[in-house]
């Protein structure tokens, strides 16, 4: 194995984007930022050094980090953010997985510019469990603001109304050809005929899961978060934000352009987005086409399912599935039940009535079983779990929702007032653990991107309604579930995760749509050190930044 140095330089760098210039927070002065190539085993030591006026932390999205919770990044969870001037060191090892994963930004909106690829290629001396690619192109989804993402989002938290919509998607940074100022930046996929490319498709984007597809090919799906998956064949994907997918796409087709194409998809009713297409451009370089004079014609546009086709992303996401028989936990420890939705609350007292813009003067909130979680800012929770410091969080998050209600119907919003909490919920080393995630439909129904730090998880099952004990148990998949990082709990459904808790550390589990994670749709598992120094959490690094 190798070990991989990087210094990650955060800055402010001129940037232009759709027509004008902008002063954009950047890694290394490169948007989207460098990407990390690794084997499987392999270590990677990533000094960040902060020149930006923002506080930033970075993280690893999907790296499992066991026993070096220290390095996950999520600022006041397992770290104090790297002050602007500061520096810290992240050092881990990458163990058991082999795909594409990212790094991120994890502090306030930071990552809408703060991101790039890490791809984790096999251990060497072996292969891809499929024919190896004649080329690999990562394609990093991303979502742009002409506005500076921060202010955006302080401008939501000031008034509690939602957020402004982004003004483009991208594609490696580039918005693409039907974008004003964008064509000749379009990003290009050379492809031969008779040649085969792995993309590394990555949905970075803030706020938005997106359908990929491309003209006139087909994908074979391969992996995703970084674990191989049984091959199927597609012409679309979807990601949620957080989530990757490996696809494989032949040269098969007359040389000439092809466009690909990501746009919403957009799962509550009602709710704005932005219903923009971003695109790149798949070139054939064979011979013909050169002749044809190809590189001059206009690409070939492929369909994109309706932004509410939810019937699309249900089929994709059944059809992920583990390419062999794997080790589901079969009994259960831990058998949770959390609601994940939004909420609307009451103006305060104090705050004028144009302090609260969200609907019907409220302001908008999010939760899981009714807490909205509060991040702390005096230490990281890590470091106050491993020391005892009190008064930074309690032990009592709940196992189950505080009340009961028909999670798919048009309940009365009063029934469900969030409320702010720093809590957690305890695992002991080696525990088995399940989840149901419930979509709740308090002020919308909603597909919500939900994402385990520190863990892969298998989705043994998922489905529309209430979940139901008595009957759902017999849809559970223990044969070749799909592991991953991030489940998109389907519009108007539920979820069924399972993993092993044996990673000691204080992991946090929250929507990877960012404006739901500012309203508090998060939580944190406590996992404890087993038993010796090999389940134990390492000691924290010497230059970990303090609060
Ligand atoms: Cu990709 Cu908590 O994040």
């Amino acid at each position: 194995p190798k070990t991989h140095q990087h210094e990650f330089v955060v800055q402010a760098t001129p940037v232009k984007r759709l027509c004008k210039n902008h002063n954009t927070i950047t890694v290394n002065g490169q948007y989207p930022g460098p990407t990390l190539e690794v084997n499987n085993g392999d270590t990677l030591i990533v000094k960040v050094t902060n020149k930006a006026r923002y506080n930033v932390t970075i993280h690893w999205h999907g790296v499992r980090q066991i026993r070096t919770g220290w390095a996950d990044g999520p600022e006041f969870v397992t770290q104090c953010p790297i002050r602007p001037g500061g520096s810290y060191t992240y050092r881990f090892t990458i163990q058991g997985q082999e795909g594409t994963l990212w790094w991120h930004a994890h502090s306030s909106w930071l990552r809408a510019t703060v991101y790039g690829a890490l791809i984790i290629r096999p251990k060497e001396g072996d292969s891809y469990p499929f024919t190896k690619p004649n080329r690999e192109t990562p394609i990093v989804l991303g979502e742009w603001w002409d506005a500076n993402p921060i202010a955006v989002v302080r401008e939501a938290t000031r008034t509690g109304a939602a957020p402004n919509v982004s003004d483009a998607y991208t594609i490696n940074g580039q918005p693409g050809d039907l974008y004003n100022c964008s064509s000749k930046d379009t990003f290009l996929v050379p492809i031969n005929s008779g040649e085969t490319n792995l993309l590394r498709v990555i949905n970075a984007a803030l706020n938005q899961e997106l359908f990929f597809t491309v003209a006139n090919h087909k994908f074979t799906v391969v992996g995703a978060d970084a674990s191989y998956t049984k091959p199927f064949t597609t012409s679309v994907i979807m990601l949620g934000p957080g989530q990757t997918t490996d696809v494989l796409i032949n040269g098969d087709q007359p040389p000439a352009r092809y466009y690909m194409a990501a746009r919403a998809y957009a799962s509550a009713p009602n709710a704005p987005f932005d219903n923009t297409t971003t695109t790149a451009i798949l070139e054939y370089k064979s011979a013909p086409c050169a002749a044809k004079n190809c590189a001059a014609s206009k690409p070939v546009m492929p369909p994109l399912p309706a932004f509410n086709d939810t019937a699309t992303v249900t089929a994709f996401s059944k059809s992920l599935r583990s390419p062999r028989k794997v080790e589901v936990p079969t009994e259960i420890d831990e058998n949770l039940f959390f609601t994940v939705g939004l909420g609307l609350n009451k103006c305060p007292q104090h705050l004028k009535a144009r302090r609260c813009q969200g609907p019907n003067g409220t302001r908008f909130t999010a939760s899981m079983n009714n807490v909205s979680f509060v991040l702390p800012s005096n230490f990281s929770l890590l470091q106050a779990y491993q020391q005892g410091i009190p008064g930074v969080f309690t032990a009592d998050f709940p196992a189950n929702p505080p009340l009961q209600f028909d999670y798919t119907g048009n309940v009365s919003r009063s029934l469900w007032q969030p409320v702010p909490g720093t809590r957690g919920y305890k695992l002991k080393y080696g525990s088995r653990v399940q989840v149901v995630l419930q979509d709740t439909s308090i002020f919308t129904p909603e597909n919500h991107p939900i994402h385990l730090h520190g863990y892969d998880f298998y989705i043994i099952a998922e489905g529309f309604g209430n979940f139901n004990p008595k009957k759902d148990t017999s849809k559970f998949n223990l044969v070749d579930p799909p592991m991953r990082n991030t489940v998109a709990v389907p519009v108007n459904g539920w979820a069924v995760i399972r993993f092993v808790a044996d990673n000691p550390g204080v992991w946090l589990m929250h929507c990877h749509l960012d404006v739901h994670i500012t309203w508090g749709l998060a939580m944190v598992f406590l996992v404890d050190n087993g038993v010796g120094e090999l389940q134990s959490i390492q000691l924290p690094p010497a230059d970990l930044p303090l609060c």
